[in-house]
């Protein structure tokens, strides 16, 4: 059977909230990671979203991964997508849009909010004629860092989103998307499990916003699993992962190096390490329940 490419990626979110699962989003910024994000997804035949990060694109290029996704979904016939996450201005996002992205997220967290409101409005005109989804954010999703933290993360009550702000955004900007910060965080503690999530927050932005964007979760790596799934049944349609990615891609890598100390060739000692991100992929595609849902 093959996939109908023509399906965007409003379709998959919309399946999503319909179906009851959540897209993952992936971060890369190198090919062997592409590579793995890609495998895993066709493995499990699970739509996926590749994200980069202002850093991780200006260090990959955002022509050269819309080049490699297009090559990547006509080999494949899956259904892949590009964001650009965390863009924090009108220029860059643009760049991203004319390059052939297909979603931008523009964090407008730490401006006032009237200033958020102005930039997410440009964006979004912007983009919506060259058929580009747009995210937004309200509130301050902790940290910006994706590492692995060893003391406790305090999750600032200032920080998180405020309902009634989230729908006066949504109102004002149009946006398709918004991340929410209910106690979630970049990064991941060193138990490897962060703290619950606040669930009845997320509760109160969905009923609040009347659901007129969906919504979407940042700093996934960590997350209990059991959050993710009551989350999953409020209506989050995206989670992004990066920290247990990079976790497992460069601790794979680094040992692989020290253990043979003589091998210099890339394409014997990398395999491994796209091996062990692919794996991490494969666990977030299952607890997301993405599986299966290409068509
Ligand atoms: P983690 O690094 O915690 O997985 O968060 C990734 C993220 O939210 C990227 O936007």
């Amino acid at each position: 059977m093959t996939i109908n490419l023509t399906k965007n990626l409003k379709y998959y979110f919309e399946k999503a909230k319909r179906e009851g699962f959540t897209l993952g989003q992936f971060n890369f910024s190198d090919y062997s990671q592409l590579k793995g994000i890609v495998e895993a997804g066709k493995r499990l035949k699970s739509p996926v979203i590749l994200g980069t990060s202002e850093g991780e694109s200006k260090f990959f290029g955002l022509q050269e991964a819309v080049a490699l996704r297009k090559v990547l979904r006509k080999k494949s016939g899956m259904p892949i997508f590009l964001n650009l996450d965390h863009g924090k201005s009108f220029e860059y996002l643009r760049e991203a849009i004319d390059a052939g992205y297909d979603m931008v997220h523009f964090d407008g967290s730490k401006l006032p909010i009237e200033e958020n409101i102005k930039i997410s409005k440009q964006v979004r005109s912007y983009a919506k004629w060259r058929g580009v989804l747009v995210e937004g954010e309200v509130g301050r999703i902790g940290t910006d860092a994706s590492k692995v933290y060893t003391e406790k993360f305090e999750i600032k009550e200032d920080d998180l989103t405020r309902a009634d702000i989230a729908k006066d955004y949504i109102d004002k900007t149009g946006v398709d998307l918004l991340a929410v910060s209910i106690g979630n965080f970049h990064g991941i503690e060193i138990s490897g499990i962060d703290p619950n999530l606040r669930l009845d927050l997320l509760e109160k932005i969905k009923k609040e916003t009347g659901e007129k964007a969906f919504l979407v979760l940042h700093g996934g790596s960590g997350t209990p699993e059991d959050d993710i799934r009551k989350a999953i049944k409020l209506g989050i349609v995206k989670i992004n992962i990066n920290t247990e990615l990079r976790l497992a891609y460069s601790g794979n890598l680094r040992r692989a190096l020290q253990n043979n100390t003589e091998e210099i060739v890339p394409y014997k000692y990398m395999p491994e390490a796209q091996k062990s991100l692919e794996k991490v992929v494969e666990s977030k595609i299952k607890l997301f329940d993405s599986e299966n849902k290409i068509y």
